[in-house]
C-alpha cells in the first residue's frame, strides 16, 4: 500500500523541489497550502505522516488530532523543532524527525549578505539610482575588517559564518553553552561571557536555537549592556529578539542597524504576499518604517541546494522510518 505524506504551509517551490526528489521514493504527497494548526489538523486524516514547515504548529491539540487519525510520523523539514510539541507528540505515539543540516551555508552567507546591505546601504542605494539620484549623502558605512562580531550559538550555521567574517579580517566573541575551543584555537574565536559580548562587539549575531532560555535573549537589559550605536542581526529565530524593546533601542539610537531575517509574529505574514492589504501589525509596520532596519521573509535558507538537501533529507527520514531502521534525525523531548 502506498505511504502517504500531507504536507502542510507548501508554496509552489516545495511542491517543486519534493516532486523532483520523490521520483526515486515514490510516496504518495498531499500538498495543502495552509499553516497546520487546530483549525485544518482534520486533512490528516488517512496520512501515515505529516510534514510541516517553521511556521506549521504542532502544539498538544494538533498533535493529539494527529495521533487519533493514525499519523504515526511527523517530519520537519527544517532544522528548528521549536513548534512541535515533543512531549506531547511522544505521549501520542508520534516520531519527530528533522532536518538538522541542509545547508549551512546558506544561512552563513544570507547573514553577511544583511551585515554587509545594512553596512552599505545598498537596498537605499539601489531606490536612489533606480530615481535617478547618483548622490551619496547619507550612504557611509564603515570598514568590516577589524571590527569585532558577537556570535551567540556556535553550532553549524555560526562556524561557517565566522570562517567567512575572519576572512574580513574581523575579531570574533563567541558565546555557546556548549563551547568549541578546538574550533576556536583553529579560527581565532574568543569565548566570552554574554555581559562580555554585548559590551565589546560592534556587530551581534544569532544563531542559537530557540529554547525557554533563549527567548527574548535580546531585551531591554540585554540590549543596555550594548555598544551604541551595534549592529544587530536575527537569522535564527524571532522570539530571541523582543521586538519591542528592539524598536525602543533603534528608536533611542543605541541600537545602530538591525538585519532580520526572523521576527516573532512572522507566521501571519512571512511566506505570503500582502502587499494589497494594510498590514495590521503595529510592531511589524514600525519595524519596516526605519531606514536602518531591514526585514526579509525567513529567506536565509533558501537556495537551490539547500532546497535540494532539505527534501533528500526529509524523504530518507521517512523512509528510514518506514523500513524500522535507526533513525539519525530524531528529535526527542529532553
Ligand atoms: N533563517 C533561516 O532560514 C534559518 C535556517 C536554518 C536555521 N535557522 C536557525 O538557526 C539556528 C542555528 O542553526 P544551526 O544549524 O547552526 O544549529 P546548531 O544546532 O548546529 O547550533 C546551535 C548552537 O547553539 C548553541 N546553543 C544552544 N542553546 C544555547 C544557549 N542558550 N545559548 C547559547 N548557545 C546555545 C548550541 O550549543 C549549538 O552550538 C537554528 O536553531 C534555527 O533556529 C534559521
Amino acid at each position: 500500500m502506498t505511504y502517504t505524506i500531507a504536507f502542510f504551509g507548501t508554496k509552489p517551490y516545495d511542491e517543486v523541489s519534493f516532486d523532483k526528489v520523490n521520483k526515486k521514493f515514490g510516496f504518495e504527497i498531499k500538498y495543502f497550502k495552509g499553516h497546520l494548526n487546530k483549525n485544518n489538523v482534520m486533512l490528516t486524516q488517512g496520512a501515515d505522516a505529516v510534514c510541516i514547515f517553521v511556521n506549521d504548529i504542532a502544539d498538544a491539540e494538533v498533535l493529539k488530532v494527529m495521533a487519533d487519525n493514525g499519523v504515526r510520523l511527523l517530519a520537519l523539514r527544517c532544522a528548528g523543532y521549536n513548534n512541535v510539541d515533543l512531549s506531547a507528540a511522544q505521549a501520542n505515539r508520534i516520531t519527530v524527525v528533522r532536518v538538522p543540516a541542509y545547508s549551512p551555508y546558506a544561512v552563513a552567507e544570507y547573514t553577511v549578505a544583511l551585515m554587509l546591505s545594512l553596512n552599505r546601504k545598498i537596498p537605499r542605494a539601489t531606490w536612489r539610482t533606480r530615481d535617478g539620484n547618483f548622490s551619496l549623502h547619507g550612504l557611509m558605512g564603515f570598514d568590516m575588517h577589524g571590527k569585532t562580531v558577537g556570535i551567540i550559538g556556535t553550532g553549524k550555521i555560526a562556524k561557517i559564518l565566522i570562517q567567512i567574517l575572519r576572512g574580513f579580517g574581523m575579531n570574533i566573541l563567541a558565546y555557546d553553552l556548549y563551547p568549541d575551543y578546538n574550533f576556536a584555537r583553529e579560527h581565532q574565536v574568543v569565548y566570552t561571557t554574554l555581559d562580555e559580548l554585548y559590551h565589546n562587539s560592534d556587530i551581534i549575531s544569532l544563531h542559537c536555537p530557540l529554547t525557554d532560555t533563549t527567548k527574548y535573549l535580546i531585551n531591554d537589559y540585554s540590549i543596555s549592556k550594548m555598544k551604541d550605536g551595534v549592529m544587530l542581526i536575527n537569522t535564527g529565530r524571532g522570539q530571541l529578539i523582543h521586538t519591542n524593546a528592539l524598536i525602543e533601542g533603534l528608536k533611542n539610537k543605541k541600537i545602530g542597524y538591525a538585519g532580520l531575517d526572523v521576527y516573532e509574529e512572522e507566521s501571519e505574514y512571512f511566506y505570503e504576499d500582502k502587499s494589497d492589504k494594510i498590514i495590521d501589525d503595529d510592531t511589524l509596520a514600525r519595524l519596516l518604517s526605519f531606514p536602518n532596519v531591514i526585514v526579509t521573509s525567513h529567506q536565509a535558507f533558501f537556495t537551490h541546494e539547500a532546497m535540494r538537501n532539505i527534501a533528500t533529507t526529509t524523504l530518507e527520514n521517512i523512509k528510514s522510518y518506514t523500513e524500522g531502521k535507526n533513525l539519525i534525525n530524531e528529535v526527542k523531548p529532553k
